[in-house]
């Protein structure tokens, strides 16, 4: 939540922050804002809502500088408004700083520097930290910066100036993501590499407490006790095209289509790249369960897992949504393998779980998107979905090529158990091989799902069901339906529609059905009968033989796959589904209201 970026070299600082913004902008879109250093103090152009907005008040408050900071809010302390807009300045207009993260003990702070007759001019959490290094500041803003974070609680990535030293910017981070480029043309630092990536994919990931000093000719790091640091340099392989939305009206739909590439690309990498080594030196024999945590989209990835891994591994398997796990004492040790699946590697819920489960001895593997994310770097074991930078809010490819993973890791498990014989797992390996095929087959033929989601805007409420994996992956289908459209939706197992939620169809309510399952085709054909004999439409998502389209039902068939995989199937059908109902709803679909990306606050 919220983006941070900073530059100091040679070029317009301005143009490159602006442009970084909107690189960040998925992780917070309440307001945004930038500094540069100016004569005697800094020139700070702020303003509440979309970047456009900023962009639109620079043309009127032109900006210019060759340092500077840059920040996209979303809002925790204080309503979106120009005032809480970072960065935040110093009354004495000294230091300014942009901030991502949450200060927990910022009252106090506030209260002792109005004692002091500091006066504050927002309601965040995050000017108190611009105030307080005023305060402590005396000549030295490295030293500064290391007394003001050692007197903050909570998280916080922070970018600061300050006018007394007009080459610099520092950056520290705590709990919340900091990278640090470098190029010929100067130093950047940023929530997250795509901000960077069209001039540079060389960087640094900054670790907890860790201080970077960035100048237009190159970087320096200290620790907290501001002893020189040794850091090493990475090379990121994400190309910077593909953070553009290469003529697509949305990244949603962009990344939609990029499945069958990063699919292909996940898969190859467990099988035969880097992701292989790992899982082969896994022992699934040490653990009696695996426990599988997570937040959102990543946590229905897990709920999809459970039904194949304790098919195939005959194991049992918990999932637990991270924000839960965190603080229910679960009962783990050191015969459980806990599971954390996440995109960014920074959800702040799945950063604790992980802790969570390490405190109690548990062994923990990460499934990860971003490379030099917390989660990768605390995990004990860590694979990484190929899926390149997601830009879309809603996540899509990551959560298909999470899923792609965990099969793979369901099959190597069971084949470890003497679950499989060596052509059962050979066969299932070459299934799982063929999905990207079969994804690309839907992809070639959208026009019936986007003919019948033009017909779904008046919806006010739109009902999932399935059973079994089709149940998981019903989960996803309307949390992602939901989540940009804005149409009220549940996801339910088709047996338990009966015991309440029936209540609710009507006349014309719609009802998704997916039916994958073959030994359950009937019965879930039955709940689909159910809902048509009450007044309602169905959405018929699957193979299910005695499914004919009719006036109430219409049926979009899948590639035929094995059952345990059809939910990367029905997933692309749903994806679609949610991206076409809320396209033609004219929403904005890539930031949908309230969400951010990257969920680093509680
Ligand atoms: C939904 C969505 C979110 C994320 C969740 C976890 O489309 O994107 O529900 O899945 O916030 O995020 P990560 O995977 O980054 O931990």
């Amino acid at each position: 939540m919220c983006g941070i970026i900073g530059y100091a070299g040679e070029q317009d600082a301005v143009a490159i922050i602006v442009e970084g913004l909107k690189k960040l902008e998925y992780r917070g879109y309440d307001s945004a804002g930038i500094a540069v250093s100016g004569e005697g103090g800094f020139d700070v152009v702020k303003q509440k809502g979309r970047l456009a907005e900023l962009e639109a008040r620079l043309e009127c408050t032109p900006l210019a500088g060759k340092i500077g900071i840059g920040h996209t809010r979303w809002a925790t302390h204080g309503e979106p408004s120009d005032a809480n807009s970072h960065p935040h300045v110093g009354s004495k207009n000294r230091i300014a700083v942009v901030h991502n993260g949450i200060i927990e003990n910022y009252k106090k702070l506030k209260e002792r520097l109005e004692q002091k007759g500091i006066r504050f001019s927002s309601q965040t959490d995050s000017e108190v930290i611009a105030q307080l290094c005023e305060y402590y500041y005396s000549g030295d803003i490295i030293e500064t910066v290391i007394k003001v974070t050692n007197r903050l609680e909570g998280s916080y990535a922070l970018g600061v100036m300050c006018v007394d030293e007009p080459d610099a910017l520092i950056a520290v981070k705590k709990d919340n993501p900091l990278v640090v480029g470098v190029s010929a043309n100067g130093s950047f630092i940023a929530s997250d590499v795509p901000a960077i990536l069209k001039h540079t994919n060389k960087v640094y990931y900054l670790d907890d407490k860790e201080i970077a000093v960035i100048k237009k000719d190159g970087v320096e790091f200290l620790s907290i006790d501001r002893e020189p640091l040794q850091k090493k340099l990475e090379t990121v392989t994400w190309s910077p095209g593909s953070a553009e939305k290469a003529g697509y009206p949305h990244f949603m739909l962009k990344e939609i289509f990029e499945q069958p590439k990063i699919l292909r690309e996940t898969v190859n990498s467990a099988l035969s790249g880097e992701n292989k080594s790992v899982i082969d030196s896994l022992d699934v024999t040490r653990y009696n369960k695996l426990v599988i945590t997570a937040c959102g989209s990543a946590n229905n990835a897990g709920t999809v897992a459970k039904y194949v891994f304790e098919s195939l591994c005959r194991l049992p398997v918990e999932t637990e949504l991270a924000s839960e796990f965190r603080y229910k004492n679960a009962i783990i040790d050191t015969k459980t393998l806990v599971i954390l699946v996440s995109q960014s590697g920074e959800t702040a819920d799945t950063i604790a779980a992980l802790r969570e489960a390490r405190s109690k001895g548990a062994d923990t593997l990460a499934i990860v998107n971003v490379v030099g994310s917390t989660i990768a770097k605390e995990a004990r074991f860590c694979i990484f979905t190929a899926a390149g930078p997601e830009i879309a809010v809603a996540t899509t490819k990551a959560f298909s090529a999470q899923l792609v993973l965990l099969y793979i890791l369901a099959v190597n498990f069971a084949a470890q158990l003497g679950r499989l014989d060596n052509s059962t797992q050979m066969t299932l390996l070459h299934e799982i091989e063929r999905l990207p095929d079969k994804v690309a087959e839907i992809l070639a033929e959208t026009d019936s799902i986007q003919k019948y989601a033009s017909n779904c805007v008046g919806y006010k409420s739109i009902f999932f069901i399935g059973r079994n994996i089709d149940y998981a992956i019903a989960l996803e289908g309307s949390l992602k339906l939901k989540e940009i459209s804005y149409i009220h939706s549940e996801a339910y197992a088709g047996g338990e529609l009966k015991h309440g939620t029936i209540s609710l169809i009507e006349e014309d309510t719609l009802v998704v059905v997916l039916s994958n399952c073959e030994r359950l085709y009937g019965k879930i054909m039955s709940n689909a009968e159910q809902v048509i004999s009450r007044g309602a439409k169905v959405l018929l998502i699957g193979n299910s033989p005695a499914a004919e389209s009719g006036e109430k039902l219409t049926r979009i068939p899948l590639p035929a796959c094995y059952e345990l995989f059809s939910p990367s199937l029905s997933v692309a059908a749903l994806q679609l589904f949610a991206y076409y109902v809320a396209a033609n709803k004219g929403l904005d679909i890539d930031k949908p209201r309230n969400l951010a990306k990257s969920v680093t606050v509680e």
